[in-house]
């Protein structure tokens, strides 16, 4: 008997997974950066992207842990749509001035810091109306309460970077979602970042967003794209699939058989998200280890009906009904990335007239466009769900 207590699988947002598999190599980077910005070397922040349920947030949360153990400061903050990027990082960069300024070297420099931060607040919160952020000093006048944001950020983060440095740290932040920032906001976001390295100040981002996140940048500061490294997060290629479901299982005692692993493998393509369903399911259908290929094909009915519920349904009842016909439409092409005439065409209208809709879905972050004119899904077989939960031609009329 397999236990079902013991089932150590993670299907979830941002749940952390028994195996954090196949990542290795960009730890290491990511940590050799950190380390370079620590020393005052000059160093690029680093934006990862990938496709929804690729396992960017529970990087993300490793990466600031590893950090924050190795003596940096840290803040994380996941951009939720709707909510302004100096309403975001107030709060937090309050708290990380405050761990600073108990440190003796920097007291001074952290104290000038919260003090520029309350003029921050003051000033832009007739913009930015969700900036809430508690008050430690008077603010001093003419720092970083110009009331733009874009030269009140960089003035701001160059008095942090400041204390960080005394304190022989580094201040690490790590955003969730950036894709959701808002063009206007990103372009201060960049400029102050640029104005840090010029200066070698101790300040990095480590951020993380879906695919159309190089272009956003890009176009909100031309420059973006030098300031920045873009490393892909992907599906698990073969042998870190394996391991991400193998692993787990054996630290309890359970084996899986080759041809079931395989399987496993070959249904979730490797994605991470969809490895934790199927390796879940495969082990409740479990008897006893190992656990077989049989398991894992009547897994693989509850592991999609899952997904149906959970992953793919979150998303899809956010849509209204015109863009799940344009999501319909491109399923039926299937996975993509899809010219936006032959989209069109499914529908029989011009390109031009479904624009909007277009557009509206990759705000929501539902589509992107990875090269002028193509447009692909941002969440992995979500072609497969769009037919499953809108079977038939119906969706034509
Ligand atoms: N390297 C990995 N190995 C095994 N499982 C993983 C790995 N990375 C993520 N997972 C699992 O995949 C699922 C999705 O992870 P996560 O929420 O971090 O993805 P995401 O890219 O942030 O998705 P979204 O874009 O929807 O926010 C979680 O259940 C997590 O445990
Ligand atoms: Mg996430």
């Amino acid at each position: 008997m397999v236990d079902p207590i013991k089932n150590p699988y993670a299907p979830g947002a941002g749940t952390p997974p028994p195996e954090l598999a196949g990542r290795d190599e960009l730890r290491e980077t990511v940590r050799i950066a950190l380390e370079r910005v620590r020393a005052g070397r000059p160093t690029k922040s680093i934006l990862m992207v990938g496709l929804r349920g690729v396992g960017k947030t529970v990087l993300l949360d490793r990466l600031r842990q590893v950090a924050e153990a190795s003596g940096l400061q840290t803040l994380g903050v996941e951009s939720p749509e709707n909510r302004s990027l100096p309403g975001m990082l107030a709060p937090q960069l309050r708290q990380a001035l405050l761990r600073l300024s108990r440190n003796e070297r920097a007291k001074g420099f952290a104290q000038r810091a919260l003090r520029g931060l309350a003029g921050f607040a003051r000033a832009l919160k007739v913009k930015y109306q969700d900036i809430e952020v508690g008050f430690d000093f008077e603010p001093e006048a003419g720092l970083a309460d110009n009331g733009d944001l874009e030269h009140d950020l960089q003035a701001l983060l160059e008095v942090t970077g400041e204390a960080a440095k005394q304190a022989r740290t580094a201040l690490a932040m790590f955003v969730d979602e950036l894709q959701y920032v808002e063009e206007e906001q990103l372009a201060a976001l960049i400029t102050a970042l640029h104005r840090i390295a010029q200066r070698n100040l101790p300040v990095v981002l480590v951020g993380a967003g879906l695919p159309q996140l190089p272009g956003k940048m890009g176009r909100a500061k031309s420059y973006a794209e030098r300031l920045f490294d873009f490393p892909q997060i992907g599906p698990l290629p073969g042998e870190a699939a394996r391991l991400a479901i193998s692993k787990p299982a054996a630290d309890q005692g359970v084996a899986l058989a080759s041809d079931a692993l395989d399987q496993i493998v070959q249904e979730t393509q490797g994605y991470p998200y969809f490895l934790q369903e199927w390796g879940k399911h495969a082990w409740d259908a479990a008897e006893a280890s190992p656990i077989t290929l049989r398991d894992v094909e009547r897994a693989t009915t509850a592991a999609v009906a899952a997904l149906d519920e959970s992953f793919f349904r979150v998303r899809f009842d956010r849509l209204t009904p015109v863009e799940k016909k344009y999501l319909r439409a491109m399923a039926e092409l299937g996975p993509g990335p899809h010219r936006s005439g032959d989209i069109a065409e499914q529908l029989g209208r011009g390109v031009t007239a479904l624009g909007p809709t277009r557009s509206q879905l990759i705000v929501k972050g539902m589509i992107w466009s990875p090269s002028h004119g193509d447009t692909a899904f941002t969440v992995p077989l979500f072609d497969q769900f769009m037919r499953r939960i809108m079977p038939g031609d119906d969706w034509r009329k």
